[in-house]
C-alpha cells in the first residue's frame, strides 16, 4: 500500500531533507524548510511494473522515426530564427528576463501571429496583471482578435479546464512565478510551487500537444527568483535581454532540444511594440566621427551573425592606494590578464592607474577575438593617441603577447567591409580565402606589432 511520508523542501533552493533544518545546507537561508508530505508507492511492485512496460521505451536508433509535425512560426522574424526556424507544438519555453523588459509584449506579440497565421485559439494566463491593463497593452500593440483568449487566474487548477476546454495552439503563463497548485503546501512563487507547476504543465503541453511558453522574471543579477533552477526542466531557455532605459532588446537561446543555441535576434521597444531591426550588426557602433583616445572597433560573432561593437577604454592616474579596475560588458578577469600582458610584452606601467572599460550598446563581449581590440582601446588611452574610426581590430590574445587566431576571420571582414570600414587589423595566417572586398587587412603575430601600427614604435622600450 502506499504510504505517506513527511519530507521537509527548502523553498529558497529546492533542497530536500528528511528532517527540519533552521539552515539549508545548500544555499544557506536560514528558516527556509517546509513541510510536505508525499505519497511514496512500494517501491518493489513498481519495480514489477516498470520492467513489464520497458520494452515499448527501448528501441534501435535507427528505426526512431523523425517528427512529422511542421515547426510553428511565432513572428516570422528573430524570434524565429533564434528558436531555429519556429517550435514544435509540445514544446515548453522558459521566457527568463527582468521585470519590464519587455516579455509580456514579445508574447502577446507572438499568440497575434500565431492566430493569425494558423486561425487557431491561444490562451494567455496572465497571473502578475488585471485584464484592463492587457486590454491596454494589446490596445496599443494594434491586437484584436477572438482567438486570443485572457485568462485572469493565478491558480493552478483553474485555469487547467480553460486549456482542455479550448484546445489552443499556444499558452502563455505570465508569469510562472505567480501561478500556484494548490495542492503543494508552499506560498506561490517559491521553488517548489515553481517547479511543481512547470512540471505538470509541461506534461500537459507534451499530452496536449501546444506550444507553452513560461515567462520568468530573473533579479538583476541574473541568478535563483526562480528560473534558474527550471532551466532543465524545460526544452527551450530564451533570454531576453537589454537596457530597460534604452530602446535595444536581445534575445538569446541558452539551451535548445530542437536547434542550436547561441544566436541573438535584436529587437527595438518602440512605442507601438517591438519591432525587430533589419541590419543589426552596426547598431553597437556610435554615431558620428571618433575622435577620442581609447576607442576601437571589434567585428564580434554572435551566433552565425558578425556584430561590429565599438569598445572604450579610460585610464586616469588613480587617487587610490589600489588602483580601481572595472568593466561593463567584458568579464573583469579579462581585463587584468590583458592588462599583466601589455605590462609584460611592452613594459607599459599601469601600477598607477585606474583602468574602465565599456563595450558601447550593452552587449556582452565574450569572445576572446575582442582582446586585441581591448589591448588597444587601453593603450590609446593610456597613450593619448586616437585609433582611426575607420579601422577594426580582430584577434586573441596569449599570455605571451602573440595574436591568436579566430574562427570565421573571413566573414567579419565580410561585414566590416560591407559597412564601409578601410582596415582591418587582424592575426597572421588567419585568412584561409583571398578577399575580394575593398578593404586593406594588417596582419598582426604579436602585441608588440599591433603597437607599431598604431603607436610611436620609441616610445615602447623593448
Ligand atoms: P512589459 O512587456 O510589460 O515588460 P515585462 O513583461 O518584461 O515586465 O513592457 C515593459 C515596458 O515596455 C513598459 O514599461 C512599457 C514599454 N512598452 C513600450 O515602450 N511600448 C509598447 O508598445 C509596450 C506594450 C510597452
Ligand atoms: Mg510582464
Amino acid at each position: 500500500m502506499a504510504k505517506k511520508k513527511t519530507v521537509y523542501f527548502c523553498d529558497e533552493c529546492g533542497f530536500d531533507s528528511v528532517q527540519w533544518l533552521g539552515k539549508c545546507p545548500q544555499c544557506k537561508s536560514w528558516n527556509t524548510f517546509k513541510e510536505m508530505t508525499i505519497t511514496a508507492g512500494d517501491k518493489g511492485r513498481r519495480r514489477i511494473k516498470a520492467a513489464s512496460r520497458s520494452k515499448e521505451f527501448i528501441k534501435p536508433l535507427s528505426s526512431i522515426k523523425r517528427y512529422e509535425q511542421e515547426r510553428i512560426l511565432l513572428d516570422h522574424s528573430e524570434l524565429d530564427r533564434v528558436l531555429g526556424g519556429g517550435l514544435y507544438p509540445h514544446t515548453t519555453v522558459l521566457l527568463a528576463g527582468e521585470p519590464g523588459i519587455g516579455k509580456s509584449t514579445l508574447l502577446l506579440q507572438a499568440c497575434s501571429t500565431v492566430t493569425e497565421t494558423y486561425g487557431k485559439n491561444v490562451i494567455y494566463i496572465s497571473a502578475e496583471e488585471s485584464l484592463e491593463q492587457i486590454r491596454e497593452r494589446a490596445q496599443r500593440l494594434g491586437i484584436c482578435s477572438d482567438n486570443i483568449y485572457i485568462v485572469q487566474e493565478n491558480n493552478f487548477d483553474e485555469f487547467t479546464q480553460h486549456i482542455q476546454d479550448l484546445q489552443p495552439i499556444l499558452v502563455v503563463v505570465d508569469s510562472i512565478q505567480a501561478v500556484f497548485d494548490p495542492a503543494v503546501p508552499s506560498s506561490p512563487g517559491t521553488i517548489t510551487q515553481v517547479r511543481e507547476v512547470a512540471f505538470k504543465l509541461s506534461q500537459m503541453a507534451k499530452e496536449e500537444g501546444f506550444i507553452l511558453f513560461l515567462i520568468g522574471h530573473v533579479t538583476k543579477d541574473g541568478v535563483v527568483a526562480g528560473p534558474r533552477t527550471l532551466e532543465h526542466m524545460v526544452d527551450v531557455v530564451v533570454y531576453f535581454e537589454g537596457d530597460r532605459y534604452q530602446s535595444l532588446r536581445l534575445i538569446r537561446t541558452v539551451k535548445n532540444r530542437y536547434g542550436a543555441t547561441g544566436e541573438i535576434g535584436v529587437f527595438e521597444m518602440r512605442e507601438e511594440g517591438l519591432r525587430h531591426i533589419a541590419n543589426p550588426s552596426s547598431i553597437f557602433l556610435p554615431d558620428g566621427e571618433n575622435i577620442t583616445p581609447g576607442r576601437v572597433t571589434v567585428a564580434v560573432m554572435e551566433g552565425r551573425r558578425p556584430f561590429l561593437v565599438e569598445v572604450q577604454a579610460l585610464t586616469n592616474k588613480t587617487s587610490f592606494n589600489n588602483p580601481l579596475r572595472r568593466a561593463l560588458g567584458v568579464e573583469l578577469n579579462k581585463v587584468s590578464l590583458l592588462l599583466a600582458v601589455i605590462e609584460r610584452s611592452l613594459t607599459l606601467n599601469f601600477a598607477g592607474y585606474d583602468v574602465f572599460i565599456k563595450a558601447v550598446g550593452g552587449l556582452k563581449l565574450q569572445e576572446a577575438a575582442c582582446d586585441l581590440s581591448l589591448c588597444l582601446a587601453i593603450i590609446s588611452s593610456f597613450t593619448m593617441v586616437t585609433i582611426s574610426p575607420q579601422i577594426v581590430v580582430i584577434g586573441e590574445v596569449g599570455l605571451g603577447g602573440e595574436i591568436r587566431k579566430v574562427q570565421r576571420l573571413e566573414s567579419r571582414i565580410k561585414e566590416a567591409a560591407r559597412l564601409g570600414f578601410k582596415q582591418v587589423v587582424v592575426p597572421k595566417k588567419n585568412l584561409k580565402e583571398k578577399l575580394t572586398q575593398d578593404i586593406s587587412v594588417r596582419e598582426v603575430g604579436t602585441l608588440a606589432d599591433a603597437y607599431d601600427l598604431f603607436f610611436e614604435p620609441a616610445s615602447r622600450k623593448s
